[in-house]
């Protein structure tokens, strides 16, 4: 989403955004403007998964009694800062329901005090620790539900991190749609365990910042993704959070097949309602509503923060798309009721799914202002004010929580003569800016739009603000009884070190979100690239130049070029750190001092050279008209592609070394059911249990405006000057768009069940390997299962595909644990787009299954039917 200081609305005002020129530009190819989303209409209802029937069926009574007015209230937000916290919902209070607070983010309630900043998602992926997901989880639903949340804007999956500058990466768990798709059910069944609905995003295709808005002249641009890319990347890890029960789903920003996200039947209505079978509601992303029926009719549940309609979406102009003309477009007939009371009924029932009709807390923070006293709704300049920030700590342990995630990520890439573990008494001499604090104090760049001091984040509405943090300078200090500081990027000429002295050279590379431009890099790294900023790498060969032994700490968002320095002799070390949240200075004394063996892997490929990516998975720049972007690279990213196009990488995906050593013995595949036919069984109708309500217009007078009402200026509203003259109208004029019905579609026979068809959950191997500690130090390892389909199956698919992982506890020198990791038909399957299906091979014939270290270190192969052995 975007931001949320006043400042930049008012800045967004004054510049002249213009209506984007939906004109082709000459740049595009023939096919490329051809890209085309086909409709899917009418938008399936919810309220046909048992999960969810209870909260249907209380949904269905408290709709069954709500005025135009309220529905319309709790459909569309109140507008930019109407509000404490980055967007909220009208209410319905005569039946006790509050203005829904929407709210950022992903790693922590953003933009308020006394809130955990735990370690971004790039950070979480890298532990490839289940259990700590999951925990994460738990401690954002909890923060979330004490300042008053209702709905935490996170986790995202989408950008999937095709792009390897894409600036929003890091704030998905890495390159894989297995690894996002895990990481964030387990998120999502954290967060909702707490009563706070979680909210995955964004839906999809946003794989770059650069132009993925529509403004100056220029379109969104359109993400071109066929059908079996869609379903087996970046439609994957959507369908384990749906599965996972997820309450909402945020839209993006960006077109598919140049149909903008926010009114694209096809995604929403298609596949996101009918094929995964989703049963909360679709929000759009902030700012990106632009048309009122069109989005109604293709699938769209929530308007945020509720503006739009302006051309180039100014907000802060009192105009909604929906609200007042939501209503209008009932009344007129345009808009069938059904179409709103499934929005409404989806709104509330997942609000009852989560329990937040019993004792869910008020909002009792602000985004606004960081006194306790502010105004109530800023975006009305003229407002009145009052107590919005009660300061209430939620942090309880999670401190503990995010030191866990940030030190079990950390990932030991070299190790040259066990130079680490560092002893405390080793002579130590430590540079670089980002072993420090921010010289202008903590937070002091809004959403952490400024690269100062030790790199806990990237920038944008996936950041918060830390409530403290002890930088890894401090830490350090702490522990070591030699260590000398150097907090600057530049390297002290006049040094002469000591044959025995180590330096420790601390680099970092950022990204964020498009609305801010940091150090000449707009969201993705289009200045920096792939390189460390502020002339990291000159200041590691420097180092290298003085010292015998130089350990390289890394910060980064995603892949760093290490090239100019990793081979030399000096360097003897390299951890890569990722983004350590709050707890950045602990977590990685923890590791270099060997109280813990690192235990993260990487969970992207590092590169020897950018040119080793395809080209298509650049950022595209083009001022004018609108970025087709084909996707052309199809299934093959990041491993995937290395893989295809044999090139060695610097690192591979997975990869991670560790102060000890493993053995991985006795690989084991165990059939638990039969893979017997091509395609699961079939899926079954859905229940009759869909709420029916009455289908008569409403009473014009119940979106009059109530009398004596204290109306906020420019606030959005559901009411209509003249109701009546609106109810005049008859549907029969309006021009629906091509292919819009009222018939409902044939279930699609991939649905069936929250995230596709249940057959496709049934687990049909369940593979086991036993680890053993075989080194001198304790230390956890990590399993990583990767499968090799078939050519049989009659496509051509990666080499290898991560499926499942686990991690072991703590080890003891000697000791083992035997993990077990299950796949289910979707993992051995592949999209079949004639069939509209997910084909397996029968029995798994010709199936391997490795379990490795990396993608490049497998240690055991499984070939179904004939057995295992270690590799
Ligand atoms: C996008 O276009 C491709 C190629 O025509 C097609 O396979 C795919 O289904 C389309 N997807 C959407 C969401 O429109
Ligand atoms: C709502 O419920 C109340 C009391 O149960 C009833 O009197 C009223 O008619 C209902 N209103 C609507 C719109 O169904
Ligand atoms: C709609 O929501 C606004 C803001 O919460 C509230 O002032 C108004 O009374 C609500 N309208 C109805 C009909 O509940
Ligand atoms: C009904 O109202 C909507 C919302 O203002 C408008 O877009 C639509 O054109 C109207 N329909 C007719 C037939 O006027
Ligand atoms: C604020 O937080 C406290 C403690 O979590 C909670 O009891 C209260 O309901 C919240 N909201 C308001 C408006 O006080
Ligand atoms: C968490 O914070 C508490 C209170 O500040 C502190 O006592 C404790 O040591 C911290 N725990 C960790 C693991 O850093
Ligand atoms: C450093 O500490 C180790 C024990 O941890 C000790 O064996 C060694 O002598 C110490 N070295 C110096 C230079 O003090
Ligand atoms: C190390 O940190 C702890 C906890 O913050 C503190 O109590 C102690 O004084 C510090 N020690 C040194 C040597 O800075
Ligand atoms: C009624 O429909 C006509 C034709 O679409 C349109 O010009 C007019 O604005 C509509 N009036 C209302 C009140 O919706
Ligand atoms: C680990 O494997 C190596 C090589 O197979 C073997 O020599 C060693 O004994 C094993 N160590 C343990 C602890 O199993």
């Amino acid at each position: 989403m975007a931001p949320s200081s006043l400042k930049w609305a008012l800045l967004c005002v004054a510049l002249p955004w213009a209506q984007a020129s939906p004109s082709a530009s000459v740049l595009q190819s023939r096919d490329e403007a051809e890209a085309y989303s086909p409709p899917y209409y009418p938008t399936p209802k919810g309220g046909w998964i048992s999960d969810w029937a209870e909260a249907y069926e209380k949904a269905h009574k408290l709709v069954s009694n709500m005025t135009l007015a309220e529905k319309v209230n709790l459909t569309t937000g109140t507008g930019i800062y109407m509000g404490p916290c980055a967007g909220q919902t009208g209410s319905a209070l005569r039946l006790g329901i509050p203005q829904l607070c929407l709210h950022d983010g992903p790693l922590g309630v953003r933009n308020t005090d006394h809130a955990t900043a735990f370690p971004p998602g790039i950070t979480v992926g890298a532990t490839f620790d289940k259990e700590l997901m999951h925990r994460r989880g738990v401690g954002l639903g909890e923060e979330a539900r004490g300042k008053g949340v209702n709905v935490l804007l996170g986790p995202s999956v989408g950008p999937l991190g095709r792009k390897p500058r894409g600036g929003r990466n890091w704030e998905g768990f890495g390159m894989d749609p297995s690894l996002q798709g895990v990481a964030s059910a387990l998120t999502i069944q954290g967060m909702q365990s707490t009563g706070a609905i979680a909210c995955v995003k964004h839906l999809i295709g946003n794989e770059q910042e650069v132009h993925r808005m529509s403004l100056l002249g220029t379109q969104a641009y359109s993400s071109n993704i066929d059908d079996r890319t869609l379903h087996e990347l970046y439609l994957w890890p959507f369908a384990d959070s749906v599965k996972a029960g997820v309450g909402s789903v945020m839209i993006s920003y960006n077109d598919v097949n140049r149909s903008s996200c926010s009114q694209n039947s096809k995604v929403i209505n298609g596949l996101l309602k009918d094929e995964l079978g989703f049963q909360g509601f679709v929000v759009t992303d902030w700012l990106a509503h632009i048309s009122g029926v069109s989005s109604t009719l293709a699938g769209l549940d929530m308007s945020m923060p509720g503006d739009g309609g302006i051309p180039g979406n100014i907000p802060l102009l009192g105009h909604s798309v929906w609200g007042p003309e939501l209503s209008r477009s009932i009344l007129n007939g345009t808009v069938p009721l059904d179409r709103l009371n499934d929005m409404v009924t989806r709104i509330v029932a997942t609000w009852y799914q989560m329990g937040q009709d019993q004792d869910y807390p008020l909002p009792n923070f602000s985004v606004n202002t960081e006194d306790a006293e502010g105004p109530l709704y800023p975006g009305a300049l003229f407002s009145p004010t009052g107590v919005v920030n009660q300061f209430v700590d939620v942090q309880s342990d999670h401190n503990v929580t995010a030191r866990a995630i940030a030190r079990d990520a950390i990932t030991l890439l070299k190790n040259q003569d066990n130079i680490l573990p560092l002893r405390r008494n080793d002579s130590l001499k430590v540079f670089g800016s980002d072993a420090g604090p921010d010289p202008d104090g903590l937070n002091s760049c809004s959403d952490k739009g400024c690269n100062k001091g030790v790199l806990t984040m990237g920038w944008g509405s996936g950041s918060a603000r830390l409530p403290s943090l002890v930088t890894p300078q401090e830490a350090i200090a702490n522990i070591s009884s030699h260590a000398e500081f150097f907090i600057t990027d530049k390297f002290p000429s006049s040094i002469t070190p000591n044959p025995n002295d180590i330096a420790i050279v601390f680099i970092n590379s950022d990204s964020g979100e498009n609305y801010i431009t940091v150090e000449g890099n707009p969201g993705d790294r289009t200045k920096d690239g792939l390189y460390a900023w502020h002339k990291g790498d000159d200041l590691v060969k420097a180092a290298a130049a003085k010292f015998h032994s130089v350990v390289v700490v890394l910060h980064a968002v995603g892949p760093v070029l290490m090239e100019e320095w990793i081979d030399l002799a000096p360097v003897k070390a390299v951890l890569h750190a990722h983004l350590p949240g709050q707890e950045a200075g602990w977590s990685l004394t923890d590791i270099l001092f060997g109280d813990s063996s690192p235990s993260g892997h990487l969970p992207y490929t590092i590169p020897r050279s950018e040119s080793d990516y395809p080209s298509s998975v650049a950022i595209i720049q083009q001022p004018f008209g609108q970025i087709q972007d084909p996707f052309t690279e199809g299934l093959y990213i990041d491993y995937r592609h290395f893989q295809k196009a044999n090139i060695t990488p610097r690192f591979p995906f997975g990869f991670g070394l560790s102060y000890t050593t493993f053995n991985f013995s006795r690989p084991s595949l165990v059939p638990i059911n039969p893979l017997d036919s091509e395609y699961p069984a079939p899926r079954s109708p859905k229940p009759d249990t869909i709420p029916i309500y009455p289908t008569d217009i409403p009473p014009a007078a119940e979106v009059a405006w109530p009398k004596h009402f204290n109306r906020i200026w420019r606030y959005l509203y559901p009411y209509l000057d003249n109701p009546a003259a609106a109810a005049k109208n008859s549907s029969n004029t309006y021009p629906y768009p091509e292919g819009y019905s009222t018939t409902p579609q044939p279930d699609p026979r991939a649905g069936g069940g929250e995230g596709g068809n249940p057959a496709l959950w049934e687990v049909v191997f369940s593979v086991q390997v036993q680890v053993t500690n075989a080194g001198a130090r304790k230390g956890r390892a990590v399993a990583q299962v990767y499968v090799e389909l078939p050519a049989s199956l009659g496509v051509d698919t990666p080499q290898l595909q991560l499926r499942q992982f686990e991690k072991t506890a703590v080890l003891a020198p000697g000791q083992s644990e035997t993990l077990t990791m299950d796949l289910t038909r979707k993992d051995l399957s592949v999209w079949d787009v004639v069939a509209q299906d997910w084909k397996a091979p029968v029995n798994g014939d010709g199936v391997n299954v490795y379990v490795g270290e990396s993608v490049a270190d497998l240690r055991g192969r499984c070939t179904v039917g004939s057995g295992c052995s270690k590799l």
